[in-house]
C-alpha cells in the first residue's frame, strides 16, 4: 500500500487512489457531503429508490444474499431491507473501524438477520470470503461509486461483479451527465464540506506513509472535464514546497496539483450498453424526471 502510494506522489503529474480518501474522519465527512444543497446525487438516488424499490424487488432472486459495496453507514441498503427481505446482509467497507460501528447498531436494529462485515478494498478484487454464502447475491453498489473508475476500469469491475454474483445480478447507481452549472457546485459547496474531505487525504496520507504534508499548503481544486466526462479533484499547492518521507521526497511547484479523484458522468445509453458488454442479460433502468441518476438491475 506505502509503496503503490508512493509511487503516485512521484509521478508527473501527482496522483492517489480516491481510496486514500475514507479515514475515519474522511467517511464522517463524505456523509456530511450526502447532506449538503448542493450534492444532488445522493438525494437523487434515494428518491428512486424510494419510489421503485417494489419494483426492483419483484426482479431480484428470492433469498438472495445481499452485498453492500462500499457500504459505509449501511443506511441507503437498511432501508431496502423491508422491501427486499434478503436472507443475509454482506458489508463490504475499506474504512474498517467505520464499518464496524455501523453494523453493530444495524444488527441490533435487524436481530433476526445475518450480517457479515468485510473490510476489503473490492477495487482490484472482488472475491469475497467463504462466510458470504454460495446462493445466488444481489450485488448493491449505489451512490454512483462506480464513477471513481475509468471507463476501461468499470469494464473490467463488471464482469467481475458479474462473475462474483453466483447467477443473481447487480444493483447499480449511476450519475448522469449533466450541465456544469449543476456538477461543478456539487464538489465544490459553499460550506467547504467537499474541500475538507478533499484535504483530509493530507493527515491520512503523512500517517499512512510517513509524509509531511502541511494542510495549510494546500488547496482544493475540483471541475468537469467535459471531454472526459468526468469531474475531477486535486489538491493543489499554494506555494513551491517539498514533501519529505522516510527514504524519499517531492517538490511541488507553486500551482503544481495532485489528482485526487476523479467522478466520471455517464449518459445513461452508455451505461446499459457497457452492462451489455460486461456479459448482463436483462437491463431494466429507473430514474427522476430530471434524467440526472439512473439506478439499474442488471441481471447475470
Ligand atoms: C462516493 C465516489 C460516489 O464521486 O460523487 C463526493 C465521492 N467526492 N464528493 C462522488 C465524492 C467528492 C463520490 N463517490
Amino acid at each position: 500500500m506505502r509503496a503503490e502510494l508512493l509511487q503516485g506522489l512521484l509521478a508527473t503529474p501527482a496522483f492517489t487512489s480516491p481510496k486514500y480518501l475514507y479515514d475515519a474522519l474522511g467517511s464522517k465527512l463524505f456523509e456530511a457531503i450526502t447532506e449538503l444543497p448542493e450534492y444532488y446525487p445522493s438525494r437523487t438516488e434515494a428518491a428512486i429508490f424510494e419510489a421503485h424499490a417494489t419494483a426492483m424487488a419483484a426482479l431480484l432472486p428470492a433469498g438472495a444474499t445481499l452485498v453492500d459495496l462500499g457500504a459505509g453507514n449501511c443506511e441507503k441498503a437498511a432501508r431496502l431491507f423491508p422491501i427486499f427481505r434478503p436472507q443475509r446482509y454482506v458489508a463490504v467497507d475499506i474504512s474498517v473501524e467505520f464499518l464496524r460501528k455501523s453494523l453493530g447498531s444495524l444488527q441490533a436494529q435487524f436481530p433476526a438477520l445475518a450480517m457479515l462485515g468485510v473490510g476489503m478494498d473490492f477495487s482490484s478484487s472482488l472475491t469475497l470470503p467463504p462466510q458470504a454464502g454460495t446462493g445466488p447475491r444481489v450485488l448493491f453498489y449505489p451512490g454512483s461509486s462506480i464513477g471513481n473508475f475509468t471507463p476501461d476500469q468499470a469494464l473490467t469491475f463488471l464482469r467481475q461483479a458479474r462473475a462474483a454474483c453466483n447467477g443473481g445480478g447487480l444493483l447499480i447507481g449511476v450519475d448522469l451527465v449533466k450541465p456544469a452549472e449543476v456538477l461543478q457546485p456539487a464538489y465544490d459547496d459553499e460550506l467547504g464540506v467537499t474541500a475538507a474531505f478533499n484535504r483530509n487525504l493530507l493527515p491520512h496520507l503523512n500517517q499512512l506513509a510517513g509524509t509531511d504534508f502541511r494542510l495549510s499548503d494546500w488547496q482544493h481544486v475540483a471541475f468537469f472535464n467535459t471531454g472526459k466526462s468526468r469531474i475531477e479533484m486535486h489538491l493543489q499547492a499554494l506555494q513551491a514546497l517539498r514533501v519529505c518521507w522516510p527514504g524519499g521526497e517531492r517538490r511541488f511547484a507553486k500551482g503544481e496539483r495532485i489528482h485526487t479523484e476523479n467522478s466520471y458522468k455517464w449518459r445513461q445509453a452508455d451505461f446499459a450498453a457497457l452492462l451489455k458488454t460486461a456479459g448482463f442479460t436483462h437491463i431494466p433502468a429507473w430514474t427522476d424526471e430530471r434524467g440526472w441518476f439512473a439506478v439499474f438491475w442488471a441481471q447475470a
